[in-house]
């Protein structure tokens, strides 16, 4: 990215741009490739774990919309890059993007401008209320897929994040799902490591494991497999085989609200 739009910083890293350098996007800056790059040092998978966490996404939105999910909330929704939620869902379903960083908001307003059905919207995962409030393209009283996918491990343990995933899961119709995927530390020293990197960045990171992410799904019904390394949820037969030796570093999974 050349020019640096106004009331953007360029010198703080940014976890959204950081995502797009590790998935091979242009819409980053020099210290957000020198931030990522320090994170690839400590977890070299760093790359392919953010590439297979964007295909599980990709799935789970395709195998929502086979059973006839129509309505998509997608919070913590990214730089958008290829295959983005409302070009999988189809052209019938109604999606939401939320986000809290305006540099993301610019850019999918910019590349959603006319788009019917589809809306962007400024939100924090911290203020779940406010965020089901400005969705007015989402009729709660119906079905709907929550996205909260490589988000939640930006929102720290003082924030309460089971208490969030609970007030939005309360807001969810019978036959709505959830859909969440979160990163995990493989050796405990990594998550000391990359804590300290995103410190420095524009959202501080808190590595959560199996045990600490698996409680978030209570009070829905996990869909097979259940809570998984992302690469290896419902891998699709026309894909490449899931990338060798890619450890478990972003788990995932799809919930029902029954
Ligand atoms: C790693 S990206 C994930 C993008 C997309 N969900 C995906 O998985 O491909 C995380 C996104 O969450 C956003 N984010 C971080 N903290 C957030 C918060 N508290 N509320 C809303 N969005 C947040 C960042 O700005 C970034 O765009």
């Amino acid at each position: 990215m050349d020019q640096v739009p106004v009331g953007i910083n360029p010198r703080i890293p940014n976890v959204a741009r950081m995502y797009d350098y590790y998935l091979g996007g242009k819409d980053n800056f020099a210290s957000d490739r020198e931030a990522a790059e320090q994170v690839l040092a400590i977890v070299p998978a760093t790359r392919d774990a953010a590439r297979e966490n964007r295909a599980f996404m990709q799935r789970a939105v395709r195998y929502l919309a086979e059973r006839g999910i129509r309505q998509f909330l997608d919070i913590g929704t990214g730089l958008p890059t290829q295959g983005n939620v409302h070009e999988v869902a189809g052209e019938d379903a109604r999606v939401v993007y939320v986000d809290n960083d305006p540099i993301v908001l610019t850019h999918a307003r910019a590349l959603l401008a006319g788009s019917r059905d589809v809306d962007v919207v400024q939100g924090d995962l911290r203020d779940p209320a406010a965020i089901m409030d400005e969705a007015k393209l989402i009729d709660f009283s119906e079905p709907v897929a929550v996205l909260v996918v490589a988000v939640l491990h930006f929102v720290q343990d003082s924030d309460d994040p089971a208490r969030l995933i609970g007030l939005l899961k309360e807001r969810m119709a019978p036959g709505s799902h959830l859909v969440l995927s979160h990163a995990c530390p493989n050796r405990p020293v990594e998550s000391d490591d990359i804590s300290h990197v995103y410190d420095a960045a524009t959202s501080g990171i808190r590595l959560r494991t199996r045990a600490e992410i698996l409680p978030l799904f209570d009070g829905l019904e996990l869909v097979e497999p259940g809570l998984a390394n992302v690469a290896e949820w419902r891998p699709e037969v026309a894909e490449l085989a899931p990338l060798q030796g890619v450890g478990d570093y972003l788990l995932g999974g799809v919930a029902l609200r029954p």
